[in-house]
């Protein structure tokens, strides 16, 4: 299936009533689907080449098909074939206003990458959520954006849904020296596609690391991006240009979605399993290392230039204590590193989480009481979390997922080693990142039923 919509629906109905309960011998070879990250940004930037962008193994999720229609609305021509997709890109600042509001769902990379993308040109877009996407902050993007010449409409509390004039449709849009002081590649991303129309030179300074996709992504498009290191600053520096040149993709696995499968072969007993195509960055493989540091048995093996294969087996794991200078390499890994927490010896206490309450939920509190709901003890104190880890974990509840795919996905894997199966309300958010989430679990070998009502 590729970017199929209604493919995607018909398995909602089977998801939602689908829980995994105590399984063993996870074992054989996996393919995680495509980085999200890449993913949503190959479309973005294909929408503003110049030329044809061919996409290889995009991940097929509903995130990605929001983008997708969403560029196809602001020019794209898009022929999706059997594998792959084809964007023929309308260039820099010629995006054309749609004819109607654009529904984004869940995805906050994608809103808020189109938002900088569309502050750099001429159209006149609204966009709009669900009721996650919703209600995540857009202060954090608006504001630059605000100050780089874009027009901005919304609420006072500067949420979804947005609409955005381009700052084209007055001129040209001002170059910025923005200090990102929230360590996001969101809103980094959202400032330099909106400085690719800039007349001049952009800067952004980063004191944290973020993912660099597309700094990245743009420079090897004939971008003239340049990255200045400073002591412990980052300092990324983007010419207004009109020109990208169009450069076909193959995406590889998501290292995120694959941190989901590691952790069910590391708790299940006389697991082993092979993680295959995975992303190798060192930067999203963070998570591995942790683990590792945990007592994992992992084994990383370089494939190619930028993918690995990941080898995992059931581990004994100890605590773990994160202080808060690696938080924004494993934002997204914290729900499933928590999962391992808690099945580990001894107290784990992972700190500088605050990032956490503006996810796709409130993820610091969904991931403090799913685990209280299943038995585990777990405290926090302003930004860091306590996890007393347990060899038996007790389970036996339902915990909603408020539209939230990686709480969702990491209660799942802890169901596979609680006494009593643990029932996820709104397995169908797993659609936005994973939809063959269980699919791979059961092919590993995870018990799965599901249940009547
Ligand atoms: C992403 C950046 C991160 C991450 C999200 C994907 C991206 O968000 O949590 O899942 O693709 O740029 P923030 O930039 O808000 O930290």
């Amino acid at each position: 299936m590729y970017i199929n919509k209604s493919k995607i629906i018909l398995n909602i109905k089977k998801l939602d009533k689908t829980y995994f309960s105590k399984s063993k011998n996870l074992t054989g070879s996996i393919i995680v689907p495509g980085d999200k990250s890449i993913s949503q940004r190959a479309l973005i930037i294909g929408l503003i080449s110049t030329g044809k962008t061919v996409i290889e193994d995009i991940l097929d999720s509903e995130d990605v098909y929001h983008t997708l229609k969403a560029i196809e609305s602001l020019g794209a021509l898009v022929n999706k074939k059997k594998d792959l997709i084809e964007i023929n890109g309308i260039g820099v600042g010629n995006l054309k206003t749609p004819e109607k509001p654009i529904y984004m769902g869940n995805s906050g990379t994608g809103t808020r990458l189109l938002l900088g993308l569309v502050a750099g040109s001429n159209a006149l877009v609204t966009f709009y959520g669900d009721q996650s996407l919703s209600n995540r902050p857009m202060e954090r993007v608006i504001s630059p954006l605000e100050d780089m010449g874009a027009t901005i409409i919304c609420s006072k509390d500067k949420k979804l849904p947005i609409t955005i004039k381009g700052a084209r449709a007055k001129g040209f849009i001002m170059p910025i020296n923005f200090n990102l002081l929230i360590p996001s590649a969101q809103v980094k991303s959202a400032i330099i596609f909106a400085a690719l129309s800039g007349r001049g030179t952009s800067s952004i300074t980063e004191y944290k690391k973020t993912r660099n996709y597309t700094e990245a992504m743009l420079k090897s498009r004939g971008v003239a991006i340049k990255i200045k290191k400073i002591k412990n600053k980052s300092i990324t520096l983007i010419d207004g240009t009109s020109l990208v040149k169009a450069k076909s993709i193959k995406i590889p696995g998501d290292p995120s979605s694959a941190a989901f499968l590691a952790v069910a072969a590391i708790i299940t007993k006389n697991s082993s399993i092979c993680i295959e195509n995975i992303l190798h960055d060192k930067f999203r493989l963070n998570i591995f290392s942790v683990l590792k540091k945990m007592g994992a048995k992992i084994k990383i093996i370089k494939t190619n230039e930028d993918k690995c294969k990941i080898i995992v087996k059931s581990s004994n794991l100890k605590n773990i204590y994160l202080s808060d200078n690696k938080s924004s390499a494993l934002i997204d890994e914290y729900p499933i590193l928590s999962i391992a927490a808690a099945c580990a010896r001894g107290y784990s206490k992972m700190e500088g989480l605050g990032e956490l309450r503006f996810k796709e939920s409130n993820r610091f509190d969904a991931i403090i009481d799913g685990l209280n709901k299943s038995g585990v003890e777990v405290k926090s104190v302003k930004d860091k979390i306590i996890i007393k880890g347990s060899k038996k974990i007790k389970g036996g509840c339902i915990i909603d997922a408020n539209n939230d795919h990686r709480i969702a996905m990491c209660f799942n894997i802890l169901s596979l080693v609680s006494e009593e199966p643990i029932l996820i309300k709104g397995n169908k958010t797993i659609m936005t990142s994973y939809p063959n989430f269980f699919n791979s679990l059961i092919s590993l070998g995870a018990n799965s039923s599901v249940y009547d009502g």
